[in-house]
């Protein structure tokens, strides 16, 4: 049986994945979740499978080299899927450090403990096994008026303080391959919309903000364009890598479906006055006279796009479900999930909304 060791898997895209791979794969392959838990970790997202027998959840730091160590130690590792980051722009321009701590650091951590766990005396690798890192389209910076989309050749660019350390993990991984012809694979993926995806990101702080008839911070002009991609396709895009990927290589993941976040904003506003019920007093609050302009966010990229030809022509990946599909699953997800939405933005949350955007 194939032992997945997943990193960062009580996160937003992380638990998505494991719940794709179960669906897939049932009983044939075992997952060790380990995650430290952040005010982004909540395994409540894993609540469905946390009993079952293939299934390990580990709490641990992935700057924690002992630990790390131990796991492998205890463990046959076949793949490992690394998610664990800080993911937060915003964040990272108030609070740089710890995107440096746990995005570069502990992926070095991560690099050499399988690396350690997989080395043979004549410096190959035990067969079959795989390190996925998984990296942005942020590392490639922003296009600007004229220019086309992010391909993999696209030189580095990163600008806020978070795509420059998931740059430093990504090129580290990269090094591993070039230096010791360690076996990674790196894929670099467009804006991630879905179920279970924390509401500091656009698309979830919107639904709920707008549902609850609070103010909806659009920043600068709301005309920054992002690439937006349903979560599982992403989940099977960084499968289909592990499994059909060439060793070495970094693969572009994206939905080919740009919009200004202006449109975004629209868009769930309409949809959302389509898909609530005439006596649903919700109705009444979800007004566009809710969307407020605010200040932009320092050093704002102002176009992300991806190009997704390598991992189609190679791999015979591409985005399986359109925008208008995934945003009515993904309201839908958040219509049969209030608690949820309460228990996140209880506490921490508060706190964080409000010095972020000094209650607007
Ligand atoms: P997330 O913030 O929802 O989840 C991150 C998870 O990592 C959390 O469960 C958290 O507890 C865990 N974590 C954080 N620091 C840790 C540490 N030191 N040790 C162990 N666990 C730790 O993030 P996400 O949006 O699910 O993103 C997952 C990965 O995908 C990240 O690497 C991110 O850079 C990348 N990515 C995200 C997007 C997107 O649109 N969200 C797009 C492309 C790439
Ligand atoms: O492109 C991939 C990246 O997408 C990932 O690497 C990151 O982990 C992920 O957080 C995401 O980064 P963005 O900064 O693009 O996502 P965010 O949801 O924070 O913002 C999307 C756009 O919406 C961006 O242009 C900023 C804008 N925005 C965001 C928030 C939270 C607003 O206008 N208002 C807001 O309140």
């Amino acid at each position: 049986m194939r032992t997945y060791l997943v990193t960062g898997g009580a996160g937003f895209i992380g638990s998505n994945y494991i719940h794709y791979m179960f669906r897939k794969y049932g009983g044939s392959i075992r997952i060790i979740n380990v995650d430290a838990l952040t005010y982004a970790g909540n395994l409540e997202n894993l609540k469905d499978v946390e009993n079952q027998d293939n299934y390990t959840f580990i709490r641990a730091d992935i700057r924690d080299r002992e630990a790390i160590e131990k796991i492998f130690a205890e463990n046959d590792i076949d793949r490992v899927v690394h998610f664990a980051a800080e993911s937060h722009v915003d964040r990272s321009i108030r609070n740089p450090e710890i995107f440096v701590e746990t995005n570069v650091l502990g992926t070095l951590v991560m690099l050499n403990a399988a690396k350690k766990a997989w080395e043979l005396p004549d410096g190959t690798y035990k067969e079959d096994k795989r390190f996925l890192y998984v990296s942005t389209d942020e590392v490639y910076g922003s296009l600007e008026e004229g220019d086309t989309y992010f391909y993999e050749t696209t030189p580095f660019a990163p600008h806020s303080p978070y795509s420059a350390s998931k740059a430093s993990g990504d090129m580290l991984t990269k090094a591993y391959w070039d230096t010791y012809r360690f076996p990674v694979n790196i894929t670099s993926c467009s804006n991630n919309y879905g179920p279970y995806q924390f509401p500091e990101k656009l698309i979830p702080l919107i639904i709920n903000n707008a549902l609850q008839g609070k103010k909806l911070p659009v920043y600068g002009d709301g005309k920054n364009v992002r690439d937006w991609l349903y979560v599982d396709d992403h989940a099977k895009a960084i499968d289909m890598v592990q499994e059909k990927g060439r060793l070495g290589e970094r693969y572009n993941i994206g939905g080919h479906n740009e919009k200004q976040n202006i449109e975004i904003v629209n868009i769930i506003l309409e949809t959302l006055q389509e898909m609530l019920s005439e006596d649903d007093p919700r109705k009444a609050l979800v007004s566009k006279d809710l969307i407020t302009y605010v200040e932009d966010r320092k050093g704002h990229d102002r176009r992300y796009a991806i190009a997704p030809d390598k991992i189609k022509e190679e791999i015979g990946w591409y985005p399986e479900t359109m925008f208008k599909e995934g945003i009515r699953l993904t309201i839908q997800w958040f219509f049969e999930h209030e608690d949820w939405m309460k228990n996140v933005t209880s506490g921490d949350y508060q706190k964080y909304y409000e010095e972020m955007y000094q209650v607007k």
